[in-house]
């Protein structure tokens, strides 16, 4: 099986990087333009591997995709590379248009040129997965009375989920109109290792680490439905292999959890694994909110639990202590990334790593 992966050194590209090529076998070839989110430390474990290979370019640049098409072969393209953090698309939309609408257009066109040129069996067998975002379909209320289901109607909210959207419907229409075979997955909130410390959890655990404040916006009760990274990355392997061409499958691991539920639940394994002067609870503080905020979003995955028999094996739990313990022993990933951050550092990091 040769497979692309686009966005393959950022926090999910890479976990599913190292699960194609160490846990499968796959041969591998990751494309990523290394943007600030792309960080090669993360594919350190397939470093040296006969079955990995890394190509440094943008997919908006459709001559450098074809090209590797046509030199690597793949089965399948996976396809990850984006802008993806909510609150960098608010205070500037552009590399989001750039990368998540322009790059997939770029992507496609040199998808359907190469999938064209293929021998019948093996335009049988390829697959072109778009790996997108819950956050499409917009805001469920606080009352948790419902899911996202894969009919539930778009509505995004924020320029990163309106450029995400756009990406799917490309997508979509490319599958409808020259018949690429293409599937959709719409998933969660991930965490887990490699998360780059902009995004809720992986600050949270590094700011309270480090005695700095932690942020929550508003009051703290907005919902997100959490998915340990690994889980996400069999789902997506399940779903390039064995789902049905032109669907969409939402994956999603049935933790619900309010913001400052999690903030605090953060708090409490670090307190636990490594003690610090004080409670790591007395360091949060409310903070104006992100404006246009979803309340809540919650996943239905039984189309992806009954027909592809997908099951997600972290509790919330278990995944946030196996979290909270990588970055505890992994300072040499994180540290390099957080040297813009002045201020007083405690020093707890020496004692618990
Ligand atoms: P990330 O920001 O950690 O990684 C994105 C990667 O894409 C980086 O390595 C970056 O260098 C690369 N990239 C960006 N622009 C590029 C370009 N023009 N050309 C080539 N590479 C480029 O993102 P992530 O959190 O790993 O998300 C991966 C995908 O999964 C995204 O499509 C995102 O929308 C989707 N997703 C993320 C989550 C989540 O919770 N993080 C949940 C559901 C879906
Ligand atoms: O739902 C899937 C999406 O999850 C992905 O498509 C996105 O790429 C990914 O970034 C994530 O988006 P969110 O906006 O939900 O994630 P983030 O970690 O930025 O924020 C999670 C929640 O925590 C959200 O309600 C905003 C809040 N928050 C975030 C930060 C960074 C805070 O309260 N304080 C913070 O400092």
């Amino acid at each position: 099986m040769r497979v692309i992966v686009t966005g393959g050194a950022g926090f999910i590209g890479s976990a599913l990087v190292r699960h194609l090529v160490l846990d499968r076998g796959y041969d591998v070839l990751t494309i990523d333009a290394l943007t600030y989110a792309g960080n090669l430390a993360s594919l350190k474990p397939v470093e040296g591997r006969g079955n990995h290979h890394f190509l440094r370019a943008d997919i908006r640049d459709g001559a450098m995709m074809a090209q590797a098409m046509a030199t690597f072969r793949p089965d399948r393209i996976m396809h990850l590379a984006a802008e993806s953090h909510v609150d960098r698309s608010i205070t500037g939309a552009d590399d989001f248009v750039q990368t998540n609408v322009l790059g997939t257009f770029a992507l496609l066109e040199a998808a359907r040129a190469y999938w064209d040129g293929l021998d019948v069996r093996a335009r049988a067998g390829f697959r072109f997965l778009h790996v997108s975002t819950d956050e499409v379909y917009g805001s469920l209320g606080l009352s948790r009375t419902h899911l996202f289901r894969e009919d539930t109607p778009y509505d995004p909210s924020s320029p990163y989920s309106a450029t995400k959207a756009a990406s799917d419907h490309l997508a979509k229409a490319w599958q409808r109109t020259y018949g690429l075979p293409v599937v959709v997955s719409n998933c969660s909130n991930n965490y887990g290792p490699c998360h780059f410390p902009e995004k809720l959890i992986p600050l949270t655990i590094l700011n309270a680490l480090e005695g700095r404040e932690l942020p929550v916006y508003g009051r703290g009760d907005n919902i997100r439905d959490w998915l340990y990274v690994e889980d996400h990355v069999r789902a997506l392997d399940l779903i390039a292999a064995k789902g049905r061409v032109g669907e969409t499958y939402n994956v999603g691991g049935r933790n619900e959890r309010r913001n400052i539920d999690v903030v605090r639940a953060i708090c409490h394994v670090l307190d636990r694994l490594c003690p610090g002067p004080t409670a790591r609870e007395s360091l949060i503080r409310f903070v104006p909110d992100r404006p246009g905020h979803d309340a809540r979003y919650a996943i239905d995955a039984s189309k992806l639990e009954n027909e592809l028999g997908w099951q997600a094996y972290e509790t919330f739990e278990t995944g946030i202590e196996k979290t909270v313990q990588w970055y505890l022993e992994n300072p040499g990933w994180w540290q390099p990334l957080r040297q813009n951050y002045d201020g007083q550092r405690l020093g707890l990091l020496d004692q618990c790593a």
